[in-house]
């Protein structure tokens, strides 16, 4: 992470325990002179990450706070493996391409087609490398018509995550915004249609968005492109980003065709480390062809006695999430990961009624599609209300929407599977209680400006 904060030097973190082991001061942001014993380091810094926010509570990430023993227990065989070094451990390499393929069918690519994939970080860079293949053959569509140079664009509505305007910013491309309205808060797709040209390297649709957890309309979108290619021989792929939708989607709605069923979806990507149920750290890509990956962007390096294919941005990373994604495949398989949506989406339709039932809360939209519940009041403020929240423990994050609806202040509750109905309703309490404390005065006043400086960001 860049730090902008310029440190302080010759602090030092003090002596605690009453010097029973740790006696001597040691610097803050200096590398010691000397280190101290293993049971000290772990001590100190066991003890400091009490100050971080317990993830059992945190409704704020979509990222998985909740394994199996077993699972972990993997986690812990496997994460001296980095998952570059296949000649060493190809059995890790075969499991990649095993869940590589499992999700490939999952999201129905067709046998004939040869579909390829990747592991990786998380979504982020899934869909940076997704966007650069695109790139990538748009620039050889251009070159092999003869057409010279241009600016690519990239079509998107408002709802799409940072990553997707860093791509454009990073990858030199124009992204094309289709903003949002007061209670529309997805893709419209015939403003889309306008925004397209020749240039257009890809359209992106959002498959549960970061803002309020709805769907974009891929059918339709897809349906609109299909259209463009009869009329102006305009081939222009979709990329979906189902970073969060990719493992709740197809087992909530296996009739919902948002994937290479269209036509137009030449490439996926999720994160494992959402509704794939895995720790932090892992992401997939998947291409419905490989020739939707030009291969000049594949990197066959001979690396410790073999060649490997690399499309990655990153070299070395670690084996474990990878390892411990196949086992949750296997040990939940489709049905496991059918219950889990399921409970989950009821739990978060329970908190959505439960809310609406206050009388002072609305729902952003309707429909609660996936575990996610986005609820805004004109009767409370949301900053103080997550600040407060805080002293209980819970982290509900309060954000305000983009451009055009910038003035919608909104809270989030991402449901995920150890999230029970039991503490549905003990959130629930906690918000009465917390607004019974904001009405005293005080809690407000100081809620309300932490809350502004705190709860602005969104993961
Ligand atoms: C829709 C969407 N896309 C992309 C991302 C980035 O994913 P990751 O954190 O796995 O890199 C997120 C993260 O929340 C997201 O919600």
């Amino acid at each position: 992470m860049l730090s902008k904060k310029r440190v302080p030097v010759r602090k030092h973190i003090s002596a605690t325990y009453a010097t029973r082991a740790f006696v001597r001061p040691i610097p803050r942001y200096e590398v010691p002179e000397e280190g101290v014993g293993p049971d000290v380091a772990y001590q100190l810094i066991h003890d400091e990450m009490n100050l971080d926010g317990n993830p059992a509570l945190n409704l704020a990430s979509f990222v998985t706070t909740w394994m199996e023993p077993q699972a972990e227990k993997l986690i812990v065989e496997t994460m001296n493996k980095n998952l570059v070094d296949q000649e060493e451990y190809p059995q890790t390499g075969v499991i990649q391409a095993r869940v590589v393929n499992m999700l490939a069918r999952l999201f129905h690519a067709r046998e004939e087609h040869q579909f390829v994939g990747t592991a990786t970080i998380g979504s982020s860079e899934a869909i940076m490398l997704g966007l650069l293949a695109h790139k990538w053959s748009w620039r050889k569509r251009r070159e092999r018509d003869g057409k010279g140079p241009s600016r690519p664009n990239l079509v998107v509505g408002a709802d799409v995550h940072v990553v997707w305007e860093k791509f454009a910013r990073y990858f030199d491309v124009e992204l094309r915004i289709i903003p949002m309205e007061k209670g529309r808060y997805t893709l419209e797709v015939e403003k889309v249609r306008g925004a397209i040209d020749e240039n257009t390297i890809c359209v992106g649709a959002v498959l549960g968005t970061t803002f309020t957890g709805q769907l974009d309309p891929v059918e339709e979108l897809n349906d609109m492109l299909l259209e463009v290619k009869a009329e102006m021989g305009l081939d222009i792929p979709l990329h979906v980003d189902a970073a969060s939708g990719g493992f709740l989607v197809p087992f909530l709605y296996p009739e919902f065709p948002w994937d290479f069923r269209l036509e137009q979806v030449r490439s996926i990507n999720v994160s494992g480390h959402k509704y794939g149920l895995v720790y932090p750290g892992v992401g997939w890509l998947i291409f419905k062809d490989k020739r939707y990956l030009p291969e000049d962007l594949i990197f066959y390096v001979n690396y410790l006695g073999s060649q490997e294919a690399t499309y990655t941005l990153n070299f070395s990373r670690g084996s474990a999430m990878v390892i411990a994604q196949y086992y949750n495949l296997l040990r939940l398989g489709k049905r496991g990961y059918e219950a889990m949506a399921k409970n989950c989406l009821a739990n978060a339709r329970y908190l959505a009624e439960r809310l609406e039932g206050m009388g002072i809360f609305h729902l952003t939209h309707r429909d609660v599609v996936l575990p996610v519940v986005t609820f805004f009041s004109e009767a409370v403020d949301v900053y103080g209300l997550s600040c407060t929240l805080r002293g209980r423990g819970w982290i509900v994050p309060a954000y305000n929407l983009p451009k055009n609806a910038e003035d919608v202040n909104i809270m989030r509750v991402v449901v995920k599977e150890n999230f029970s109905r039991d503490m549905v309703d003990m959130l629930v309490s906690h918000i009465e209680e917390a607004l019974a404390k904001m009405k005293g005065g005080k809690a407000f006043t100081e809620g309300t400006k932490a809350g502004n400086q705190i709860h602005t960001k969104i993961c």
